[in-house]
């Protein structure tokens, strides 16, 4: 009862209330959540700390900035998700909130998109920063089992890499992407290889253009650093997945290099193993292999996942 008792006190609070809805419909950096309720920063600090504490929202740190979202696991998770339920977003003040909670997320896609048009050519050259592109590759055709596919999508596709990598194992594959510069590249990648088996489309990993149960099997590498919702993007990945396909993951694993946030536009510096496999359950997923390629600075986990109870 205590617990029960201090998360109602907690939500119970304008601003607190304001913030528990607001970050419902994302994950929030305080600076953006002082936006969007226009108060002040320690005032907004002060209430997200007690919203924390009762465990209505979670705060995941990166680097030297924190996100704020409604719990998702935990005591009080149910109780927050009522609440949001409850809240009447017709409401002035709410309604404002979201609004510009629109224009926030509007703002950083764009910022995103601005460095993949910068750099859709250069792409290519500025992977091969981190971890050694073959050795991932590697990983992946491994977890993947060797086997042909019919049918494949890569979501994010860029360039098209992994097109090119399995299009000699896939009846047909499709990549898609954003941003319409990475598509021009990809599809002088494809070109290039002779790849008629292969295309690429405009399309968001969000709102995916494909019925259920289409693919044996979807990569997402390198895409999920970048995403406002990764847990959506997995979700509709999963959608996608027939039952006994696979989903291939490849991202890093959390590091604290704040510059490529800054600069690169990355949204998340990285992901644990545990995040990726709790996300991977609720879209009914289980990660079944998982492997971890040290590099320095920037190490790259390769996950796959399979829908659960589908064919092994
Ligand atoms: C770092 S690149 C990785 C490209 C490719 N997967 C690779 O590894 O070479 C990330 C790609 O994700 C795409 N992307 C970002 N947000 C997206 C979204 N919501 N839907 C589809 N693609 C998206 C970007 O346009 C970009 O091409």
């Amino acid at each position: 009862m205590d617990a029960l008792l201090e998360a109602l006190r907690a939500a119970a609070e304008p601003t607190r209330l304001r913030l528990l809805t607001v970050c419902a419909h994302g994950e929030l950096t305080v600076t953006e959540l002082t936006q969007i309720l226009g108060q002040s920063q320690p005032r907004i600090s002060r209430h997200l700390k007690l919203l924390c504490e009762a465990g209505l929202l979670q705060r995941h740190r990166e680097g030297t900035s924190a996100l704020f979202r409604v719990a998702d696991h935990g005591t009080s998770a149910g109780l927050a998700r009522i609440l949001v339920d409850l809240v009447p977003v017709e409401d002035a003040t709410l309604a404002r909130d979201l609004e510009r909670l629109e224009a926030v997320k509007v703002a950083r896609a764009e910022s995103a998109q601005a460095y993949f048009r910068a750099n859709a050519a250069q792409w290519d050259r500025i992977r091969s920063l981190h971890v050694p592109e073959a050795e991932v590759e590697r990983a992946l055709l491994d977890l993947l089992g060797g086997r042909a596919f019919e049918d494949m999508l890569d979501i994010g596709t860029g360039t098209g890499r992994m097109l090119e990598l399995f299009g000699g194992r896939i009846r047909h594959g499709v990549g898609i992407d954003l941003n319409r510069e990475m598509l021009a590249v990809a599809r002088a990648n494809l070109e290039r290889c002779q790849l008629r088996n292969c295309q690429v489309r405009l399309g968001d990993m969000y709102h995916l253009p494909f019925p259920p149960k289409s693919f044996d099997a979807v990569t997402v590498h390198q895409v999920l650093h970048f995403a406002e919702e990764p847990a959506a993007a997995i979700g509709e990945a999963a959608r996608v997945l027939k039952p006994e396909g696979a989903l291939a993951l490849v991202d890093f694993l959390p590091h604290d290099l704040e510059y490529l946030r800054e600069e690169h536009a990355h949204r998340r510096l990285g992901f644990s193993p545990d995040e990726v496999a709790r996300w991977c359950h609720s879209a009914g997923l289980a990660v079944e292999d998982e492997r971890v390629l040290k590099g320095n600075p920037l190490s790259v986990g390769v996950w796959r996942a399979r829908p659960v109870g589908g064919a092994a």
